[in-house]
């Protein structure tokens, strides 16, 4: 095997070494993260069938790739944390025992790179060389991860000089689990369909995954290593990293503040992220931090700041068009990746959603002719398009500040059709961690089968936490406690729906008028009124500009419904059962007092009167 010269960690050589004997691939490729290294690569993805090169007039520099019909998302049910206590894992997590689990996984990866490639990806979550960032490498056979890891981390040679010769590396090895025999023509997206593997060793951070081509069981920079190994290092370390996009807000006078926001898959975070205020709103901006991760530390001065570990949105194709998100249609004009979305018959890609009328004579996502009677989606629900973070027409200047940038705000949402307001600011730091850990969301048909149904998803990282949720619920509330101002914490909602099923708003660019009450609210300058679950703004707080948006159905929008709210929080004794053993005390006391206030005159429920 040939090390490159600028290759100096002994750790690292070390740990190639034994898996290429493992493994047995043809070939070990170093990657360089280069430009040519990228083009040659995506030039034999096209040989073989992996990558389709879409016309360079539509869509430069970019390529479609349908994957296996059996590897086409995140595979929650074969996801593991590997502690070595069961009890660290905790309830909400699979687990198996660290040295049973490498045995199963030793014998699936013994020969299981045969006739293929071992790439050796180095790469670095956040800015090279910030205070706030971490290195991983992650070594496997596929040229499809290799190219999608160049555009969502920063990934290459320079990556080595911030490892230097003794530094740490999160170790990530990955296999499609498909060795090919001599002779053995390969499958246009090679993986295993039998077996599928996403295992967390937190106490040695490593990952391994076998089986999955496909986007987070593959990317291991990202919610393998930026949300679950991530997380239990940022138990360990005393800081944060959390499933949030973070966003800018700029006002006419031009102040910047920052804020970080958690929802659940497949609420709209890029969209929030990348958010275009109402023409009324003349002089308010929206800049883009990040769409899906934020690690958070506090610097010296107790100040909270933030990054984004990642280079890249891996956005969800369907439904985004230039009216849900212009700037996320901006970004993936060029020297994109896209998956599973369809092909039109000039070269181009569509998906459900990106114009009204299907065009005719597509390809469909399992590379079929489409037949736009078939009921079925041309583009498969959960396709991606991968495209670089810089090419975001409203990316923020700071976006790649190795010291991060200031957050002010943090918000928390979910998807509900009924109970929970529009907005409201937790009363402190501790009501708020309250609030995150009890959040629910109603599942969406698309994802998890039965609709509407509430699935309590804390802290939008349920599928993400690394480690016992209860303990992760105690270390927010310590982190809080340390810091001298923490950033205030918001609730938001905006999936409620009328009697009649209709969302009751409008959401998108008019969400800029709940940030920027969340900001003036940040900054002393905005009223907001007592309710039991927090602060509320009353209809003359929001701007109202040329909105077409009367005080009623405002109100209908705010309502806090006493007997709803006595069911939501009879609601959270279930998850609190189950994480009783390290469930935080506060959480107990909290909970009483949100009750006690429900039983208040039903004068405090409504809005308060009018000033
Ligand atoms: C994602 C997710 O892909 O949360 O970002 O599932
Ligand atoms: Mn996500």
């Amino acid at each position: 095997m040939q090390i490159p010269s600028y290759v100096k960690n002994q750790k690292l050589i070390d740990w190639v070494k034994v898996i290429a004997e493992l493994t047995k691939p043809d070939n070990v490729h170093w990657c360089d993260g280069t430009q040519e290294e990228y083009d040659k690569l995506c030039d034999e993805m096209v040989k073989a069938g992996t990558f389709i090169k879409l016309n360079p007039e539509k869509k430069p520099g970019s390529f479609l790739a349908f994957s296996d019909p059996s590897d086409v998302a995140r595979v929650e049910d074969r996801t593991y944390i590997n502690s070595r206590r069961k009890e660290d894992a905790g309830p909400t997590n699979n687990w198996v025992e660290p040295s049973e689990m490498k045995e199963t996984l030793n014998k699936l990866f013994d020969g299981c790179m045969k006739g293929r490639t071992l790439y050796v990806i180095p790469f670095s979550m956040g800015p090279l060389g910030s205070p706030i960032a971490h290195i991983g490498v992650e070594l496997t056979d596929s040229a499809y991860v290799v190219v999608n890891m160049k555009i969502m981390t920063r990934m290459g040679k320079q990556v080595y000089d911030v490892l230097g010769s003794d530094g740490t590396f999160v170790k990530a090895l990955h296999s499609v689990g498909a060795p090919l025999q001599p002779g053995q023509k390969d499958v246009s997206w090679p993986c295993n369909r039998e077996t599928k593997y996403i295992c967390h060793f937190p106490e040695e951070n490593t990952i391994i995954s076998y089986g999955s081509g496909y986007g987070g069981n593959a990317l291991l920079g990202k919610k393998c290593f930026a949300l679950r190994i991530a997380s239990t290092m940022g138990r360990d370390q005393g800081w944060l990293a959390e499933h949030m996009l973070i966003l800018g807000v700029e006002s006419p006078e031009g102040e910047r503040t920052y804020v970080s926001a958690a929802f659940p898959s497949a609420c709209g975070k890029t969209n929030f992220a990348m958010l275009i205020p109402p023409k009324s709103m003349k002089g308010w901006k929206v800049s883009t931090v990040g769409d899906d991760i934020a690690w958070l530390k506090a610097d010296e001065n107790g100040k909270l700041r933030a990054i984004n570990p990642e280079a890249g949105y891996f956005g969800v194709a369907p439904g985004t068009n230039y009216d849900t998100n212009q700037n996320a249609m901006e970004s993936l004009q060029k020297n994109s990746i896209f998956t599973n979305v369809a092909l039109t018959p000039d070269g181009d890609v569509w998906w459900e959603g990106l114009t009204k009328e299907v065009p005719d004579g597509l390809t469909d996502w399992t590379g079929k002719p489409y037949d736009k009677n078939s009921g079925k989606p041309a583009a498969h629900p959960n396709a991606r398009f991968t495209a670089p973070a810089g090419q975001c027409p409203s990316i923020d200047p700071k976006w790649e500040d190795p010291a991060g940038v200031p957050i002010s705000a943090i918000i928390f949402g979910g998807r509900r059709a009924t109970t929970v307001p529009l907005v409201y600011q937790a009363f402190n730091w501790n009501f708020g961690v309250y609030m995150a850990a009890t959040m629910g969301s109603e599942t969406t048909a698309a994802a998890f089968g039965q609709q509407g149904v509430v699935r309590r998803d804390p802290f939008a990282m349920l599928p993400f936490m690394g480690y016992h949720a209860g303990d992760y619920f105690n270390h927010w509330l310590n982190f809080g406690r340390k810091l001298p101002n923490p950033p205030r914490i918001f609730g938001v909602n905006w999936f409620r729906k009328d009697e009649n099923g209709k969302f009751l708003w409008p959401g998108f660019g008019d969400n800029m008028r709940v940030l920027k009450w969340i900001v003036d609210r940040v900054h002393g300058r905005a009223y907001g009124v007592e309710s039991p679950i927090g602060w509320i703004p009353k209809y003359e707080d929001l701007d109202m500009t040329d909105f077409d948006f009367d005080r009623e159905r405002f109100n209908k929008l705010m309502s806090i419904d006493r007997e709803m709210w006595k069911q939501e929080i009879a609601s959270h004794e279930e998850l609190f059962m189950k994480l009783y053993d390290r469930l935080p005390k506060e959480f107990t006391w909290m909970r009483e007092l949100i009750t006690s206030s429900l039983w208040r005159s039903p004068a405090h429920f409504g809005l308060a009167p009018e000033r």
